[in-house]
């Protein structure tokens, strides 16, 4: 392209995405890297965009870019500390570079349902991790629900020594690596929007993530099938910059927080709903689900608990104790 024709274009990209505001609205851009149909964050941004659009029209509009199209994971964090987005809602496991706290969400085996993540996110511990990294710049400002996570890969797996010696796509997190260096698996750390190539060339053989991101990637498709391991929790949390809460006169951040927790609360309700529609449609789509016994389980169980070892200290006994009590 000559650099006339890029700006051309880089100017039409600027004006799609910037269609639905009014002149003097404050543009608040969102991003995110799921799909927006069927899918827990994508449903629940798209929700909050529409709400702050219609009740805050002439003072507020909100973006959302999905689907990895404005930032990667891996890059907007920074890019919100830059000023170049406003919100974002990355998987818990991709805050390892601010707060260690974190960690106690990639635990295996630690939360037995969405259910027990949510008693923990809401109590004291919970709530105190939301402030966690704001001298780091950032406020958290909720917890979205995905749903726990399960296993694929290229052949059949049952028991950890089926997945030995394969390479797995993970989420960039410390405790997963020691995750699946505990079953003897490869960890490579990649951004999400290159998983689904990545599988199908074998550049790995097998990821784990749930039930809607595996729906919505559609993962199954280049896999030989999914394994219900429920062995993980995947969720998320809401975040923006302090730079830019601080920016917002006081009625319109009030205005703008107290959409965004009813949509949390609304959204969080239905995730049980959405997880299973996702389950079904890949059965429908002609994936292959299989379903563990109580004694093949309990083999992922024994191999993978014993990470949680190596990083006690780093997340805190007290912070793991208050999980582990959650789910009981
Ligand atoms: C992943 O990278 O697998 C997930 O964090 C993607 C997401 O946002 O659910």
């Amino acid at each position: 392209l000559t650099t006339a024709a890029t700006a051309l274009a880089l100017s039409v990209t600027a004006q799609a995405a910037f269609a639905a505001c009014d002149d003097g609205e404050i543009v608040v851009k969102f991003a995110h890297v799921t799909n927006t149909d069927k899918h827990p964050k994508g449903i629940a941004a798209s929700l909050f965009q529409d709400r702050v659009n219609e009740e805050m029209d002439g003072t507020m509009c909100v973006e959302v870019f999905p689907n990895s199209t404005l930032y990667d994971d891996d890059q907007v964090l920074e890019a919100m500390l830059q000023g170049d987005v406003q919100m974002a809602a990355p998987s818990l496991s991709k805050f390892e570079t601010f707060t260690k706290v974190f960690q106690v969400f990639d635990l295996p085996f630690l939360f037995p349902d969405i259910a027990a993540v949510d008693a923990f996110q809401q109590g004291e511990t919970g709530q105190a991790m939301l402030d966690s990294m704001q001298r780091r710049g950032l406020q958290g400002l909720g917890f979205w629900h995905n749903g726990l996570k399960q296993m694929s890969a290229n052949k059949p797996l049952l028991v950890p020594e089926d997945a030995a010696g394969l390479k797995f796509r993970i989420q960039p997190s410390d405790v997963i690596v020691a995750q699946m260096e505990a079953i003897d698996v490869s960890p490579q750390p990649m951004a999400f929007s290159e998983v689904y190539g990545a599988l199908q060339t074998g550049v790995v053989d097998g990821q784990e993530n749930t039930w809607s991101n595996i729906y919505g990637q559609k993962f199954f498709e280049v896999q030989d099938g999914i394994t219900e391991t429920n062995h993980g929790a995947l969720d998320y949390l809401v975040v923006s910059s302090v730079d830019f809460l601080d920016s917002l006169e006081p009625e319109v951040r009030d205005q703008m927080l107290t959409i965004l927790s009813e949509v949390t609360e609304e959204r969080n309700a239905a995730v049980t709903e959405v997880d299973a529609e996702a389950r079904q449609s890949i059965i429908d789509a002609g994936g292959e689900i299989r379903e563990l016994t109580p004694e093949q389980r309990q083999a992922w169980v024994d191999a993978m608990k014993p990470v949680w070892e190596q990083f006690s200290d780093g997340i805190g006994q007290d912070v793991i104790d208050a999980a582990v009590a959650a789910g009981e």
